[in-house]
């Protein structure tokens, strides 16, 4: 099956959200031999303000986890969006099978544009950003699309722009395959530590996210805060089972929440040390890696993703009719 999906370089790193939001699928996926397309969406991260330097550091770091996790390989290409230039080709593309109305109704839009500050208004990037995730989805004709349940919306939205491309184009010999979203019903949203009402991220500040490889003190004192209504044990709760082995009565959600009842201190504890020995091996692997080995992957993954995207390009140029010469 044809795999597709990204994530923002919105920091140096990725947390648990992350992880067990996506990244976790990404990888069994990419073990049970699917053919995967991964890549940072560094084209997207640009609708937030982000100094150059600061980008280009955060771009090699999510790499280099990425690679830690061991998102390579031959059935496995790691990209950056912003290396294959068909992405943005296409989107512009999709513009035209797209309605101002359904940009307008995206519950991320709606948000983003809420915080947007007075100086720097609304920019036009963030109104146009599904178009751009569309793109990335149709140009390599994914099947499934591992995401957390925050980017179902912008999923249906692009099964949306497919259906009506095909309609309108169809006839020429070329059509979108329709993406399916593939979202994990545990992990699907973890939530904030520091207000369990919101997912967790990072735009709500460092107390709220768990880098997964932040080091045993940070975690245990991210943890130490974290808040414990009933959302946030429930939250926690939930991390604990992602960490633990899904196979081990002991490590079912009702058994946990027995054994740590009136003991929220103990269970932070236990917890900030499995999730750091939950990361260990990637973390150490992590390590090892340079520079220059990231980049060597990242230009292989170029080459093999701008193959399958100009494929991909040409077929949709002759369907809409723009000449080839
Ligand atoms: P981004 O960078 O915000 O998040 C990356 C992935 O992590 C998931 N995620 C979460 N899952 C569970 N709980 C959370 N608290 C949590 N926070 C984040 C997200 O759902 C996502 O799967 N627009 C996308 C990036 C993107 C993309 C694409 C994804 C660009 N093009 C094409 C798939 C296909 C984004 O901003 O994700």
């Amino acid at each position: 099956m044809r795999i597709v999906s990204g994530v923002q370089p919105s920091s140096d790193i990725l947390h648990i959200g992350n992880y067990f939001g996506a990244v976790r699928q990404w990888i069994d996926l990419k073990n049970t031999n699917n053919e995967c397309f991964f890549f940072i969406a560094d084209l997207h991260a640009l609708t937030e303000q982000i100094a150059p330097e600061e980008l280009e550091k955060r771009v090699l770091s999510i790499a280099k986890d990425y690679i830690a996790l061991g998102l390579n390989g031959p059935n496995c290409t790691l990209f950056l969006q912003s290396s294959v230039p068909q992405h943005t080709q296409l989107m512009w593309l999709l513009t035209t099978s797209a309605a101002m109305g359904d940009l307008e109704r995206m519950t991320q839009f709606k948000e983003k544009s809420q915080r947007a500050t007075k100086e720097d208004g609304v920019n036009a990037g963030l109104f146009m950003y599904p178009l751009l995730m569309a793109a990335d989805i149709l140009l390599y004709q994914a099947e499934q699309v591992p995401v957390g349940d925050d980017q179902f919306q912008h999923l249906e939205l692009t099964r949306e722009i497919a259906r009506r491309f095909n309609y309108k184009f169809g006839k020429g010999g070329f059509e979108f395959k329709i993406p399916e979203p593939y979202i994990s019903i545990i992990g699907g949203r973890v939530m904030s530590l520091t207000d369990p009402s919101k997912k967790m991220s990072k735009s709500l500040g460092s107390d709220s996210y768990i880098g997964i490889f932040e080091d045993k003190d940070a975690i245990k004192k991210k943890l130490a805060r974290a808040v414990t209504d009933p959302e946030g044990l429930k939250n926690l709760i939930e991390i604990y089972t992602m960490v633990s082995d899904p196979t081990d009565e002991a490590d079912l959600i009702e058994t946990i929440a027995k054994k740590y009842e009136n003991k929220f201190n103990v269970l932070k504890e236990d917890l900030a040390s499995k999730i750091f020995d939950y990361f260990a091996d990637a973390r150490s692997k992590r390590a090892q890696i340079t520079d220059e080995e990231v980049v060597e992957i990242l230009r292989s993954g170029m080459n093999n993703a701008q193959k399958e995207a100009q494929e991909t390009m040409e077929k949709v140029n002759r369907v809409v009719g723009l000449k080839k010469l």
